[in-house]
């Protein structure tokens, strides 16, 4: 994964537990790259977990509230720092569309060496998306942050259903966005 993964991650984890802890899970989670991660660098994903698990520990935060944690902050961060994706967009679902074969493909083009999920769509009807999420890494409670950073930033009224697939080892989920409808009022 990009350094910035871990850039960013570490600076989550000192503005939400303060810089000891931050500190701490990269002393203590054994991280082959020994922690000193550079935004243009490349490193494991097994080291995010690491930390991940580690942080856990610390903290008695749930695995998976963390990384959804992640993601929602991470969305934000690539809103400032990838604002031409944000341009002439109309809203969550033709953003989120977007991502599989566009940003993702722009993100490969800047980094060829960028580990990306793959997504499929569905559109059973103008009010329903259907992302089904696959990776050869384990980061569907990650993905499912993004989605709810991503709901925040258009400020839609999107409900998120989530199904996990195979083993739900968090390598394959189906997210299924609803958008509530303007309530029509009945006579
Ligand atoms: C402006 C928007 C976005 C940009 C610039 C972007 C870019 C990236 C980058 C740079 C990575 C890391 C690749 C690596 O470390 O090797 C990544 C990974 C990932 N992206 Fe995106 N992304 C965006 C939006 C999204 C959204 C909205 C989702 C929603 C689900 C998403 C899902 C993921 C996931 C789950 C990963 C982790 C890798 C994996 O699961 O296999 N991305 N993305």
């Amino acid at each position: 994964m990009k350094g910035m993964v871990f850039t960013e991650f570490l600076e989550m984890v000192e503005d939400s537990f303060g810089w000891e802890v931050a500190e701490d899970i990269v002393e203590e989670s054994d991280l082959p790259s020994g922690g000193a991660y550079t935004a243009v660098g490349t490193y494991s994903h097994t080291e995010m977990v690491s930390m991940v698990v580690k942080l856990s520990e610390k903290t008695g935060v749930a695995i998976p509230d963390l990384l959804k944690a992640y993601g929602k902050h991470l969305f934000g961060r690539f809103n400032s720092l990838y604002g031409s994706f944000f341009e002439n967009v109309s809203g969550t679902f033709d953003f989120l569309s977007s991502i599989d074969q566009y940003i993702h493909v722009e993100v490969r083009k800047l980094y060829p060496e960028a580990e990306l999920p793959k997504f499929d769509y569905e559109y059973p009807n103008e009010h329903t998306l259907v992302m089904i999420y696959s990776s050869k890494r384990p980061f569907a409670d990650f993905a499912e942050g993004l989605l709810m950073g991503c709901v925040e930033h258009f400020g839609e009224k999107i409900t998120i259903d989530r199904e996990d697939l195979n083993a739900a080892d968090g390598t394959d989920a189906k997210f299924t966005l609803v958008r509530e409808t303007e309530a029509v009022a009945a006579d």
